[in-house]
């Protein structure tokens, strides 16, 4: 499928699964690499990272345990700067080697939130790897460990990605066509 419609907006193609799965490759390789002999917790941020997390996954030959958390910080296209935790953490990350799994790190206000919020539980080492970097938007101190690929200012949805909750099934990823 090239185009799609979706709740009044229309979308284009802009990465087909292949693409993505090769990019979500890439990092496994990296963190197995990183990581190996030693143990991980990934942390998948709800809803959008469920098929990255779940193909990164996959992919790890290290020890791994999951756990997950609901961030809330968008509203339709529109980014919002209140970032907060919709659902308290499924799992526990005392102690652990954690690897924030992202769908998209945009302005960042998310995993500054996130990093804060897992420092106070008393996770022992806290990286991050997201599927896809907004590199032009983020301006935040921290670094993002690990990124499958970085991509300008536009707005995406599918493999996870949502429009308004709506869009997150499709297998690969539409940028919205601008009117
Ligand atoms: P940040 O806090 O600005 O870095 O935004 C991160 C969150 O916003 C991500 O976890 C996504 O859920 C959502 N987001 C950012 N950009 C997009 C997009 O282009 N499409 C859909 N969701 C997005
Ligand atoms: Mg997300």
């Amino acid at each position: 499928m090239d185009n799609i419609e979706l709740r009044g907006k229309s979308f284009k193609l802009y990465m087909p699964n292949e693409e993505i799965l090769a990019c979500i490759d890439g990092v496994a390789e990296k963190i197995n690499r990183d990581y190996a002999g030693k143990q991980v917790m990934l942390l998948c941020v709800l809803n959008g990272a469920i098929l990255f997390t779940a193909e990164l996954m996959k992919r790890l030959n290290v020890e791994c345990e999951l756990a997950s958390i609901k961030l809330t910080s968008y509203s339709g296209t529109q980014r919002m700067n209140e970032v907060h935790a919709a659902t308290s953490l499924v799992g526990d990350v005392k102690g652990k080697n954690v690897i924030i799994c992202e769908d998209i790190v945009d302005s960042g206000n998310s995993m500054e939130f996130l990093l804060g919020y897992l420092k106070d539980l008393g996770a022992a080492d806290i990286k991050i790897c997201t599927m896809l970097f907004k590199s032009q938007i983020f301006k935040k101190a921290f670094k993002v460990d690990y990124i499958g690929k970085s991509i300008p200012n536009v707005f995406i949805l599918g493999f996870g990605l949502d429009y308004e909750e709506f869009g997150r099934n499709y297998k690969d990823i539409y940028i919205i066509n601008e009117q």
